[in-house]
């Protein structure tokens, strides 16, 4: 049994390096091939975790379409394929990397593993590709691991087959758990945040700095740290918007151990990013979700997640309420993440040696 593991982006590489890790250790013949979606941010992980690219397919370009990286994937990875040879390709999550490669690997008649799988927002266009991307791809692959029971149930709905879904739990608490043994944290008056989503770029993106640019006035003795995505779509009204302010830190994004030590150390994030919604409940932070809608809504049912929108004085109100109502801000650090007990990864690669053999 041969397994090509396929990664493109920051998340997806976080994600899937424990189950990487475990494969190998159950002596898996396993190729990690990269896809290069992501040049300059994944290169840190890989040193950090000390696991390195098998095949590197470098199809990044400067503000590159969806098209862009879906046509280069599917055509370099298509003679990939045909050198390494693998039995079973295993994607995960939503990027274009992840339905490229399904895709890939759907043309050769190789069987795809999805992790990650059955996260649905139910709006095509929201978040834009990936929901797209993740119904795609369930649809495409053979074997689909849910991090959560309403993940499974949302593949049900859809005609997936039960004895292919495995409920197991996200990877990334595997991932974070393995971080947080090494960290040291002191909690400091700060405001984390992220944006990069593409169906938040323009009008949207505007709000969110200008949401910041305010509570940044109103709280004068609150840091707002901002790793600022390096998409040019982002940089340009970050730049725009919240150069200046003296308590709002724009700088690169961090690396992943810096990262989850600031998120540890903050009291509150502020993103419109699908892992941290799962990570910062992980340390009792509450989460103010910039978006319209969440796949996560686990999180916001648990009372670990805000589901703020992207106007304005909705993300206002809700940080500010978050930062002067002590008694409301308990009730979200003392909740329980429902997003798994760190042992997602072992699960998946118990299952996957089963199919092997
Ligand atoms: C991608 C995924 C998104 C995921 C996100 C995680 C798609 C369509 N989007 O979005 O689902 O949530 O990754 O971060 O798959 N860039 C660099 N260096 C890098 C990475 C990006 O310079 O290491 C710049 C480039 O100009 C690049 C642009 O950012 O063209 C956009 O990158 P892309 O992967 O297309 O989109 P993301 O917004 O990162
Ligand atoms: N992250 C990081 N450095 C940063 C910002 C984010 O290491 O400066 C990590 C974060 O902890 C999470 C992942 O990147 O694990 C999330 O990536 P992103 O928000 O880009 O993608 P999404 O999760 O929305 O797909």
């Amino acid at each position: 049994m041969k397994v090509l593991v396929s990664v493109g982006t920051r998340p997806e590489f976080i994600k899937i390096v424990p189950v990487i890790r475990e494969l190998k250790k159950r002596g898996i013949d396993t190729h990690f091939l990269y896809t290069g979606q992501h040049r300059d941010l994944c290169r840190p992980l890989f040193d950090f975790f000390a696991v390195h690219p098998d095949t590197d397919l470098d199809i990044m370009k400067e503000n590159q379409s969806i098209a862009h990286i879906t046509s280069s994937i599917l055509t370099r990875l298509d003679a990939t394929l045909d050198t390494v040879k693998p039995d079973l390709v295993v994607v995960h999550g939503d990027t274009s990397t992840t339905l490229a490669s399904s895709l890939a690997a759907f043309y050769k008649k190789i069987p795809v593993a999805h992790v990650e799988a059955g996260l649905r927002s139910n709006d095509r266009y929201s978040p834009f590709p990936e929901e797209m991307n993740r119904v795609l791809t369930d649809r495409i692959a053979s074997y689909h691991f849910a991090p959560t029971t309403q993940n499974r149930d949302n593949l049900l709905r859809e005609g997936i087959a039960p004895a292919n879904i495995f409920v197991t739990g996200n990877t990334v608490i595997d991932t974070v758990k393995f971080v947080a043994a090494k960290i040291q944290t002191k909690k400091k008056k700060q405001v984390l945040i992220t944006a990069h989503r593409r169906e938040n770029f323009g009008g949207p993106m505007e709000h969110i700095c200008r949401a910041i640019a305010e509570l940044a006035r109103l709280f004068p003795d609150r840091a707002f740290l901002y790793p600022v995505h390096p998409n040019p779509n982002v940089r340009k009204t970050t730049g725009a918007l919240l150069t200046g302010i003296a308590n709002v830190k724009l700088v690169e994004p961090l690396d992943y151990i810096a990262f989850i030590t600031e998120m540890a150390s903050s009291e509150l994030v502020l993103t419109d990013s699908g892992g941290i919604q799962e990570e910062a409940p992980a340390f009792g932070i509450p989460v103010v979700v910039m978006r319209r809608e969440t796949e996560r809504t686990e999180g916001v049912d648990a009372g670990t997640l805000i589901l703020a929108g992207t106007e304005q004085s909705d993300i206002v109100a809700a940080a500010k309420r978050l930062l002067t109502d002590p008694a409301y801000y308990a009730s979200f650090a003392k909740a329980t993440n429902p997003y798994g007990d760190g042992h997602a990864a072992e699960r998946i690669a118990e299952k996957l040696s089963g199919i092997s053999s």
